[in-house]
C-alpha cells in the first residue's frame, strides 16, 4: 500500500469542486484515510513548494495557495502516487487529456486544482507537513474483496 498527498487547491473549493473531484477517487476505491479543510500559509507554502521558492512564479504561486482554503487528504491505494497523477493529467490544464481531471475542469497552468505528490520522498515528506500521525485513520475497507484479487 503506498499513500500521496492531495491537496484540493483554493480554485477547486472556491469553484464548488470538490464533491465532484473526490468522487473521482471514491469512484476509483482509493482510500481515503485523512481528510482536512484548512488555510495553507506563506510559511507552509514556502516548505511545501521548497523546490519552487526560487523560481520566477513562486510568488504567485504562494498569493494563489494562501487565497482561500484548501482540502488536505491522504490517499491510499496499491501504486496510488502514479494513478493519481495520471487521474489528474498534465500540471497546465490546457495541455491536460480529455478525462483527466485537469483536462475535464482546468484551463490554467497555475489553477491547475489539484495537487498530489509526485514519488515516494515527496509524498512522506508532504504528508508530515499536512498531518500528525494521530490525524491519519487508517482503516479496514470492506470494499477491498470487491475492487481487486488476493494477489494483486
Ligand atoms: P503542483 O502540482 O501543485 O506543483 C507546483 C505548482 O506550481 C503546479 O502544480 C502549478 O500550480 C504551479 N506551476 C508550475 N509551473 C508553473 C509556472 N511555470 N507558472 C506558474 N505556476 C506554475
Amino acid at each position: 500500500m503506498e499513500r500521496s498527498l492531495v491537496l484540493l487547491k483554493p480554485d477547486c473549493v472556491q469553484r464548488r469542486l470538490m464533491g465532484k473531484i473526490i468522487s473521482r477517487f471514491e469512484d476509483k476505491a482509493i482510500e481515503i484515510v485523512a481528510m482536512k479543510l484548512m488555510r495553507v500559509t506563506p510559511d507552509l507554502a514556502k516548505q511545501h513548494y521548497a523546490e519552487h521558492v526560487e523560481k520566477p512564479f513562486y510568488p504567485g504561486l504562494e498569493e494563489f495557495i494562501t487565497a482561500a482554503p484548501v482540502v488536505a487528504i491522504v490517499a491510499q491505494g496499491l501504486d496510488v502516487i502514479r494513478v493519481i497523477r495520471e487521474m489528474l493529467g498534465a500540471t497546465n490544464g490546457l495541455n491536460a487529456a480529455p478525462g483527466t481531471i485537469r483536462g475535464d475542469f482546468s484551463s490554467s497552468r497555475q489553477m491547475n486544482l489539484v495537487h498530489a505528490s509526485d514519488g515516494a520522498e515527496a509524498s512522506a515528506r508532504e504528508i508530515a507537513l499536512y498531518f500528525s500521525d494521530e490525524e491519519i485513520c487508517d482503516f479496514d475497507s470492506c470494499l477491498e474483496s470487491w475492487c481487486r484479487a488476493g494477489d494483486e
